[in-house]
């Protein structure tokens, strides 16, 4: 029966195990300084404590633990024999936990410099205990991400995960700081994209498959993986922010676009109607304007090649994990199916 599970939900495979390890995280992530600084440790557990989120990162990180559970070449089993002797899953897990606390602090800080009110349907930390203590709080997620990274002792991971934090802040502020050629070009917006969304789940994937000692093939197609997985993501992301119902979505649509940012199904539209480079250079502060974005999208194939870009990252993703050498293994063989299943679902979902 857990093969049907397998099909009807990816995530339940690995339900109990992100449990603990998400009760693990929040008892641990401020204990230190719980007497010393209370306030800051109850902003870094609040999304913890109050609203975990769908743990879409950890879960793919585990599920990729299990798809690459199988015998490693004797040459690189040789260098990574203590690792595995070491408790290989714990050390995986670590990755999945670091992860989501680079995430979360991303979020933290994101939502200061969105002044955004709500986050996961609560109110957002920035609002209940303000910005300062906001940024204090992700900086301190960070600085535990960082400790435990250290605590894997895999100069390679630590070198991944930081050129992650690099990427996230250099994503951001591409898109805080664009000119306007940039904001109409489409290999700046997926720079963009990588950069703020697959950057993290591309290189901890390919972080889950070397602490496995696995091959150099074996981990670059667990980072194409990752990358195409998150742009299909991000791309779907951005199409049902045109497309979308705000009820099903869970928040409001068309927010991108009110905040002057450019994504796919426009940058495409103006491929077709030059005329809308130059409302975008104009700004969205004037709501005429976005109407008048919309009704040249509506006009094009906008919508229709960012679905097909998304579907053409998924595809990929998808054939990165049938590019791992075969397995005979029950369970490597369901982690696969589950995260083929991702793909699917990160392009047909509606929220
Ligand atoms: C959400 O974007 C934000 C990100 C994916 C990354 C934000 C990165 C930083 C603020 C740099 C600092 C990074 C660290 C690690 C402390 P969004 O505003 O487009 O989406 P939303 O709807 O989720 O708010
Ligand atoms: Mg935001
Ligand atoms: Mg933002």
């Amino acid at each position: 029966h857990r093969t049907f599970r397998s099909v009807e939900d990816p995530f339940s495979l690995v339900a109990d195990e992100l449990s603990l390890i998400a009760k693990n995280l929040r008892e641990q992530v401020a204990e230190e300084v719980q007497e010393k600084a209370p306030k800051l440790a109850s902003a870094a557990k609040y999304f913890f404590e109050r609203a975990e989120g769908k743990k879409f990162r950890p879960t793919v990180l585990l599920l990729m633990a299990s798809a690459l559970n199988m015998p490693i070449p004797q040459s690189t089993a040789e260098g990574v024999f203590d690792t595995l002797s070491e408790g290989l899953r714990a050390r995986q897990q670590a990755v999945a936990k670091i992860t989501e606390m680079i995430h979360v602090a991303s979020l933290l800080h994101d939502d200061v410099l969105d002044d955004a009110d709500k986050r996961r349907g609560i109110e957002s930390l920035n609002l209940v205990m303000g910005n300062k203590l906001s940024v204090l709080a992700g900086d301190f997620l960070l600085s535990k991400a960082c400790m435990a990274l250290a605590d894997l002792k895999n100069t390679e991971v630590v070198s991944l995960i930081a050129k992650v934090v690099e990427n996230l802040v250099t994503g951001e502020t591409m898109q805080m700081t664009s000119t306007s050629e940039q904001r109409r070009s489409m290999e700046y917006y997926l720079e963009k994209t990588y950069c703020k969304t697959a950057s993290l789940i591309s290189n901890s994937c390919k972080s889950v498959a070397i602490l496995a000692g696995q091959t150099a093939e074996v981990a670059m197609l667990s980072y194409d993986y990752g990358r195409n997985l998150g742009l299909a993501y991000q791309l779907t992301d951005d199409i049902l922010d045109f497309t979308g119902n705000k009820d099903v979505l869970g928040k409001g649509v068309l927010s991108d676009i009110r905040h002057g940012i450019v994504t796919a199904p426009i940058l495409y539209a103006i491929e077709e109607f030059p005329q809308l480079g130059e409302i975008v250079d104009r700004g969205f502060d004037d709501p005429a304007n976005v109407d008048l974005a919309l009704e040249y999208l509506g006009k094009s194939r906008g919508i229709e090649r960012a679905r097909q870009l998304a579907e053409e990252h998924a595809t990929r993703a998808k054939e990165a994990i049938e590019a791992l050498p075969d397995s005979d293994d029950e369970d490597v063989l369901r982690s696969r199916s589950a995260l083929i299943d991702l793909t699917d679902r990160a392009i047909r979902r509606t929220k």
